[in-house]
C-alpha cells in the first residue's frame, strides 16, 4: 500500500465541481431499470447503454469518476476501446463495485449482510490491471421496529472494514458505503439516530482494522424522512440534520463524503445537495455519487434507440451540470429549467 497514491486518487475524485457517476448496477438491477423503457437486458444493450453514458461530450467537466460493474469493466466501445480507457480519455477515473450483493442475515429477519470477501484480494489485483483506481462496497441497513440490530450494524461494519483494508492494500481507494434505506414511515429524527449509530459502528471498525482514513471516501445517504412518513422534512431540515450527523461521526481525516441518491427524484437530490453544500465551513469535501438521480432522465431519453444517443447524452450532461453547480450552492430553478 502506498498512502500517497491513495490520497492523490481520493483528492482527484473530489476535484472542485466534480462528482462520481455510479453506473455499477448489477445484472438484476439494470434489468429492472431497462424494464421501465421496455428494453431487454442483453449484454449488447447493457454495453450500448454504458457507451452512450461514457462518451457524452465534455462529461469529464463534471464527473471525476465512474463506478463500473464487473461486466462493464471488461467491455469495449463499438470502436474497440476498452471501457476504462474510454473513461480515462475523458479525464475520468475508472472505479469498480467489488461487493457481491446483500443477502439475508440469518436469524435477523429483514436484515442483510453484504457478501464478497472470499477471493477479494485476487479480484482486486485483476481490477487494478484492468484500469480501476478505486472501489466500492455497499452495505444495506434497514430501519424498522427494533431494526437495525446492533449485530447487523457490527457485522456489516466489519465486512466494510475488511474490504477497505484489502482495497487499500491493492492501492485502490475504497468507497465505504453503508446505505441506510429510505424505505419506511420513520421520521427524520429516527433516520438521524440510525445513520449516527451506523457511522459510529463503521468508523469503530475502520479504526480497528487500521484503515488509512486519508485514503478512503465515505458514501452515505442524506438524512431524510422515511419514504412513507406523512411528515416530510423540508430542505433546510435535511441539510441541518445531515451535516450535524456527519460532524458527530465522521473524522476530519476522511477527505470526502459522497452522496448516493437512494430513490429520491433527480431534482430533489440536486436541491438537497445544493442546500447541504451551502452549509459552509466543513472538515471534509462533499460531492455526489448518484446512480438513479444522474441516469434516470438519460435512460428515459435514450430508450435504447440508436438515434436517441444524443438526447440521452444531453440529459446526462444537464443533470451532471446541475449537480456540479449544487456543490457550491449555485444550483437554482432557473438553471434546472434551462435544460
Ligand atoms: P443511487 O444513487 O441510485 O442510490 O445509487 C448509488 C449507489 O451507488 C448505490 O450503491
Amino acid at each position: 500500500m502506498t498512502i500517497p497514491t491513495l490520497i492523490t486518487t481520493a483528492q482527484a475524485l473530489l476535484a472542485p465541481g466534480k462528482g462520481i457517476l455510479a453506473a455499477d448496477e448489477s445484472s438484476p438491477t439494470i434489468e429492472k431499470r431497462f424494464k421501465d423503457i421496455n428494453l431487454p437486458s442483453t449484454e449488447e444493450n447493457r454495453r450500448a447503454y454504458r457507451e452512450m453514458l461514457f462518451t457524452t461530450p465534455e462529461i469529464g467537466k463534471y464527473i471525476s469518476g465512474v463506478i463500473l460493474f464487473d461486466e462493464t469493466i471488461r467491455q469495449k466501445l463499438k470502436d474497440g476501446t476498452p471501457m476504462p480507457l474510454a473513461l480515462s480519455k475523458q479525464g475520468i477515473i475508472p472505479g469498480i463495485k467489488v461487493d457481491e450483493g446483500a443477502v439475508a442475515l440469518t436469524n435477523f429477519p429483514g436484515e442483510k449482510i453484504t457478501h464478497g470477501l472470499d477471493g477479494l484480494r485476487e479480484r482486486l489485483a485483476d481490477y487494478r490491471n484492468l484500469g480501476a483506481r478505486f472501489t466500492k462496497w455497499r452495505a444495506v441497513i434497514t430501519i424498522g421496529k427494533n431494526q437495525p440490530s446492533q449485530t447487523a450494524l457490527e457485522a456489516n461494519a466489519a465486512a466494510l472494514a475488511q474490504y477497505a483494508a484489502l482495497s487499500q492494500e491493492a492501492d485502490l481507494v475504497p468507497i465505504v458505503e453503508p446505505e441506510v434505506l429510505m424505505d419506511g414511515d420513520h421520521t427524520i429524527a429516527r433516520c438521524e439516530e440510525v445513520i449516527t449509530a451506523t457511522l459510529k459502528a463503521v468508523f469503530d471498525a475502520l479504526f480497528e482494522y487500521r484503515i488509512a482514513l486519508e485514503g478512503m471516501l465515505l458514501k452515505s445517504g442524506m438524512v431524510l424522512s422515511g419514504k412513507e412518513c406523512p411528515q416530510q422534512a423540508g430542505i433546510s431540515e435535511v441539510a441541518e440534520s445531515t451535516i450535524r450527523t456527519f460532524r458527530r461521526t465522521v473524522p476530519s481525516a476522511v477527505p470526502g463524503i459522497v452522496f448516493l441518491s437512494g430513490g429520491q427524484s433527480d431534482v430533489e437530490s440536486t436541491e438537497r445537495l445544493n442546500a447541504i453544500c451551502a452549509s459552509g465551513n466543513l472538515p471534509w469535501k462533499l460531492t455526489f455519487s448518484f446512480g438513479r438521480a444522474l441516469q434516470a432522465p438519460s435512460l428515459q431519453a435514450w430508450k435504447g434507440l440508436p438515434d436517441q444517443v444524443g438526447a440521452g447524452q444531453a440529459a446526462l450532461h444537464h443533470r451532471s451540470k446541475c449537480n456540479s453547480l449544487a456543490l457550491t450552492g449555485a444550483y437554482s430553478d432557473k438553471i434546472e429549467k434551462a435544460g
